[in-house]
Formats: C-alpha cells, sequence, structure tokens
C-alpha cells in the first residue's frame, strides 16, 4: 500500500459514504439505509443499498458492494491509489508526495503499466502529426475540416510509415516488448519480429471517461483496406463497457446524449457545438454501454449512418436502449449518409432543427417494418397489424403500452379496440416482454465439508458486524486462528483487533483489500442477512451457539490433519479440544 493505513482511514472518515454516492447516485431514505438504482447493473427497481452507519453500500439484485473506496473504484474504473488520491482532495486532506522505489514500480499493477504504455504512445503519435514525417496526416485532417483546435481537444496523431517506428520508440523509452504486445501496439513473431499495429495512419486515441488512453482507431488516409484498425480489448479496454466520447460527453450540460457510429461523426458533432456526443468502438452497441449512458441522462438521440446496416444497428440499439429503461429517438439525416457530412453540407444548425425532431424509436421501428408489406392490399395489412400487434407486447407497463396502442392505432388507422384486442391476445400467447433476469445463481446444491466451514465463517464474521456486543463472548471460545479460509481468515484477524480495541467499522476492514473483487466479498460479509428469525430470542440464541461450535469443529479438525507438518497445529488442537467442550456446555445469551 502506498499510502499509511491511518491516513486512508482518515481519508475514508471525511468522506460519508451517502454524500459521496449522492453525487452518483439518486438516493432515497428508506428505514435506516438509503435506496436507489445500481449503477452497476440495469434494473427498473431499487436493489442498491448504501449504509450511512456501516459506512457501506450492496447491491442486492448483483452482489456488488464495498466502502466508500470501492465505490469510486468500481465507478470510476480507478485503481485503490486513484480513488484514495480523489477522497483526499474532496476532503481537503493533504497526500504525502509517493516516491516510486524500484520495488514499488514492479508492484505497480499491469492495469497501471498499460496505461502508462497507451499514454506515451498517443504522446508520440500527436508529436508526430506536427512533424514534417506527419505533414500527410495533418492535411488529411484538415481537409475534412477539422480545427487546430479539436485535433488537439481529441489528442489526434499520426503513425509513421515505418511499421516498427512506434516499438523502437517505446522500447527505447524503456518499456519491455511483452508490455507493447499486450496493450495492443504491435505483434511479435518468429518471422516479422516485432511490428506495430498501426503505422501510416491518422490516429484516434480512445479515452475512458476519465480521459485515459486506453485503445486506439487508426483511419487510412484515403480509400485503403481496412479504413479503420481498433486496438484488441485489453485488461484496460473493454469496448463494451465504455464509449467514445464519452470523458467530454458526461459533462455535457445536454439534457440528451447522441449516439453515433464512428469517431469522426463524434468529433465533427462536438466541433459544431454537440458536445453530448458519443460513439461505440467499432462494435455494436452494448447493455454496458447503455447502463454507462444511463449514469448521465435518459434521453438519447440515435444519429446512425442512414444506409441500409446504419438503420439495422439503430434497430438493434433501441432494443437494447428500452431494456436499460432510456428513451431513444432517431435523428434523420436524409439525404446525408451521416452527421458529419449533414453537417459539413448544411451547417449545425439544420442539424439541430432535426434534433428537434427525432422520431419516436418505436415509430421508427414500425416505419421500418411498413417497407416489408404492401398495406394497400389487405392481406399485407392485416399481416403489418398483426406484427405491430406483436411488438407492442415489449411494453411491460400497462400505461405505457395503452398510450402506445392507442398512437399506433390512430397513425396507422386501426381501430383502437380491434388493436387493444389483438395485443391481448399475443400477449396471452407469448408473455409480455418479461424484465431483465438479474446475474445471480439460484441452483442449490449440496456444499462440500470445505464449502460449509467457509458458510459458518462467513455467518459469524456477519452475526460480529451486526452485533458487535457478540465479541465479548465469542472471544473465550474463538481466536482468528479458528478461520481456515484465507478472506475470512484476513477479516477476522482484522476485525477481532478492531473489536478488542472497542473500535468497530466494517468499512474500515474494506481498505485493507485493494483488490476490488475481495473488497465485494468482505461488503457481501457485512451485508448477509441473518438467516434466524429475529423476534425469537431462543431461536436466535440457538443459531448463533450452532454456528460457533461449526467454525470451532471445523477449526478442530482443520488442524488435527495438519498435526504430522505444523508445530503449531498441536497446540490449537488441544485448546480447540478444551474450547469445544466448554462451548457445548455453556448457553450463550444473546442479552
Ligand atoms: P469516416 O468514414 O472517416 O467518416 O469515418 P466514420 O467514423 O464515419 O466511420 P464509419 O461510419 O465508416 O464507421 C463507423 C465506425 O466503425 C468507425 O468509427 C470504426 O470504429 C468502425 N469501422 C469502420 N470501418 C472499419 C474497418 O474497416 N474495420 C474496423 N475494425 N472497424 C471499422
Ligand atoms: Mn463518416
Amino acid at each position: 500500500m502506498y499510502y499509511p493505513e491511518e491516513l486512508v482511514e482518515e481519508i475514508r472518515m471525511k468522506n460519508d459514504i451517502v454524500d459521496v454516492i449522492s453525487g452518483y447516485v439518486r438516493l432515497q431514505r428508506r428505514g435506516s439505509n438509503h435506496m436507489g438504482l445500481c449503477p452497476f447493473h440495469n434494473e427498473k427497481s431499487p436493489s442498491f443499498s448504501v449504509s450511512q452507519s456501516k459506512q457501506m453500500y450492496y447491491c442486492f439484485g448483483c452482489g456488488t458492494g464495498g466502502n466508500v473506496f470501492t465505490f469510486l473504484m468500481k465507478y470510476e474504473n480507478a485503481t485503490f491509489q486513484e480513488a484514495v488520491q480523489t477522497l483526499a482532495e474532496r476532503a481537503g486532506v493533504n497526500l504525502p508526495e509517493v516516491t516510486y522505489s524500484e520495488e514499488m514500480k514492479q508492484k505497480e499493477s499491469r492495469r497501471t503499466k498499460l496505461l502508462a504504455v497507451n499514454k506515451e504512445a498517443a504522446k508520440y503519435f500527436y508529436y508526430l502529426l506536427r512533424k514534417q514525417e506527419g505533414a500527410q496526416g495533418l492535411q488529411y485532417l484538415r481537409g475534412r475540416q477539422l480545427s487546430e483546435e479539436t485535433i488537439k481537444k481529441f489528442g489526434l496523431g499520426y503513425a509513421s510509415k515505418y511499421s516498427d517506428d512506434l516499438s523502437r520508440y517505446l522500447k527505447h523509452k524503456g518499456y519491455p516488448d511483452e508490455l507493447l504486445q499486450e496493450a495492443g501496439l504491435c505483434t511479435i513473431s518468429e518471422k516479422y519480429g516485432i511490428q506495430d499495429k498501426f503505422w501510416n495512419r491518422v490516429m484516434f486515441p480512445i479515452q475512458d471517461s476519465n480521459h485515459r488512453v486506453i485503445g486506439f482507431g487508426g483511419r487510412v488516409m484515403g480509400d485503403g483496406t481496412p479504413k479503420y484498425l481498433n486496438s484488441p480489448e485489453t485488461p484496460v479496454f473493454d469496448k463494451s463497457r465504455n464509449l467514445y466520447g464519452l470523458n467530454f460527453a458526461r459533462t455535457s450540460r445536454a439534457d440528451n446524449m447522441i449516439l453515433c457510429e464512428g469517431y469522426m461523426d463524434v468529433i465533427a458533432l462536438h466541433q459544431a457545438g454537440f458536445g453530448q456526443a458519443v460513439a461505440s468502438l467499432g462494435t455494436a452497441f452494448t447493455q454496458g454501454q447503455a447502463g454507462l449512458i444511463h449514469r448521465y441522462t435518459e434521453q438519447v438521440l440515435l444519429s446512425y449512418d442512414s444506409d441500409g446496416a446504419g438503420v439495422k444497428a439503430a434497430l438493434r440499439a433501441i432494443g437494447i436502449l428500452r431494456e436499460a429503461s432510456l428513451v431513444g429517438k432517431v435523428i434523420h439525416l436524409e439525404p446525408y449518409k451521416d452527421p458529419d457530412e449533414l453537417i459539413k453540407n448544411l451547417g449545425a444548425d439544420e442539424f439541430r432543427k432535426r434534433m428537434a425532431q427525432a422520431e419516436n424509436s418505436f415509430f421508427f421501428e414500425l416505419r421500418i417494418l411498413e417497407r416489408e408489406y404492401d398495406l394497400s392490399d389487405p392481406d399485407g395489412r392485416t399481416r403489418f397489424q398483426m406484427e405491430a400487434a406483436r411488438k407492442l407486447c415489449v411494453f411491460s407497463e400497462a400505461v405505457e403500452r395503452e398510450n402506445y396502442i392507442e398512437a399506433v392505432a390512430e397513425k396507422y388507422r386501426i381501430g383502437y379496440e380491434d388493436l387493444r384486442r389483438l395485443v391481448g391476445s399475443h400477449a396471452a400467447k407469448e408473455g409480455l416482454a418479461k424484465e431483465v433476469i438479474r446475474p445471480r445463481s439460484g441452483i442449490q446444491k449440496k456444499n462440500t465439508p470445505g464449502e460449509n466451514a467457509e458458510k459458518a465463517q462467513r455467518l459469524l464474521l456477519t452475526w460480529l458486524g451486526e452485533e458487535p456486543g457478540l465479541y465479548k463472548a465469542v472471544r473465550n471460545y474463538i481466536t482468528p486462528q479458528d478461520f481456515t479460509t484465507e478472506l475470512c481468515g484476513q477479516v477476522a484477524r482484522w476485525l477481532f483487533e478492531a473489536l478488542e480495541a472497542g473500535r468497530f467499522e466494517p468499512a474500515a476492514v474494506i481498505s485493507q483489500f485493494e483488490d476490488e473483487e475481495q473488497q465485494r466479498e468482505v461488503a457481501a460479509l457485512f451485508h448477509a442477512r441473518l438467516a434466524a428469525p429475529a423476534e425469537d430470542k431462543k431461536e436466535r440464541e440457538k443459531a448463533f451457539h450452532d454456528i460457533l461450535v461449526r467454525v470451532k469443529t471445523n477449526s478442530y479438525e482443520y488442524y488435527s490433519a495438519r498435526m504430522g507438518s505444523d508445530m503449531e497445529a498441536l497446540k490449537r488442537v488441544i485448546e480447540g479440544k478444551k474450547a469445544l467442550e466448554e462451548l457445548k456446555n455453556t448457553h450463550i445469551s444473546l442479552d
């Protein structure tokens, strides 16, 4: 860890979790918790809970959770250190300058290294664009009517026409070959040696929402193929969870986002004053990207190409937007192919007009559907109406469905009651659109002994988290060593020490783990609901006693099996036997 534990703890305590998360998620008070829509998965009713007393959050839908650092790491795609830095700044706490020793550098995560090499590559491309070598690139970008300011804002660059120029430069800077390869900047083969992925292209650095370069798109300067090359996915470049232009669009003041297909579209739109434009990354629009957009706005204006492929892609995107509860509308660009061309030919004002006239996405779908039928023929008309009724079943909310039935009936001159009946019979046959299934495994299987031991240890930690007062009784029988699984052991050591000192904060233990996945598990420990019925004291006492016995028994068996090889084990076995006998004959009161 770079920063001392006490400092990390001070920063955590100065950033109230409800305050911090409220800056990102609309929360409402419910009993002792604050609830909201989970920003980490798509949902329509809130299962994301933030506890002020525990200073932790947890989502009962998708199981993510943690403390205020975890939240920032996950939401902002940040490392633990970055989360600490952001929150220190927020609370006005001064952080000491960290000097990176060789050892620390070694330990730097893969992620950090990949981000560093990407940044260096972006800087190099940017530099080359202004050199004699890059003249052709600069000329190409200017030819596409990009201003100096725009080129600078998006950090556009140029990759040299020598196919090992970048690798040589980065190697010279001290970056190892494997890192360049892992970053997708070059390939290494026996036949050709090291070869850059991008050469003789204008370069578009792709940034995450925090302006960090995570990958590249490179375009040929003319009509060659492939037109674009894109970086492959890497540990820092997840194409389904990032959007081109989002780093700027997230702070635009518009109440919508414009979704387009290409990098050039985004850039042209920003240059024309539409700072809310974003695009997917050379791949189809995804659920994850819809979730990202949902953090900032509810309304998406689709500005896809007007050709066949664009319409098809738009239809797909509309479905995804609807599932994420986003309102989608379609901007018409005809007779132009894409927003870049439209603006070039008709100007920003015309684009603004077309935004205002954007078509409801359901009507857009119907209009495309209509093309397949001959509506002047009674047969074609009937089949179209049946299909429209089937499509109306996507609206699972009754009010919304009714409104659409009414609007469709009017627009296509179908009898309202007839259409309603048709929709009803479809829904009866095939059901209305279902809620998205949450990623949670409901499969019940028999646990192995190891899993049972772990379950008991987790439960005991959950009990202690819920009722720290129980520690006084527990410590007579149980020690942290009785927690034989790694994560529980680590949490127990820390928790017992804290309880012994009379200060207990479950959120603090989370900062002991730098790994997001572990933080999630620890948060889950302290948010697991206790199965025993809360009202019946006797039942509860029995359940609690039972868990203590299970934890102790497991520990006894665990150390018995290791007596041959572990000197400590014998001691533990003797102690364990004694404690277990005592425990079995003791009544533990929950008062
Ligand atoms: P211009 O044609 O220069 O105006 O670029 P554009 O951004 O308008 O691109 P276009 O609409 O043709 O394509 C949309 C997006 O698809 C691009 O921004 C790229 O991300 C991706 N793309 C286009 N062509 C290719 C290709 O040949 N290969 C790959 N991998 N991706 C491509
Ligand atoms: Mn284009």
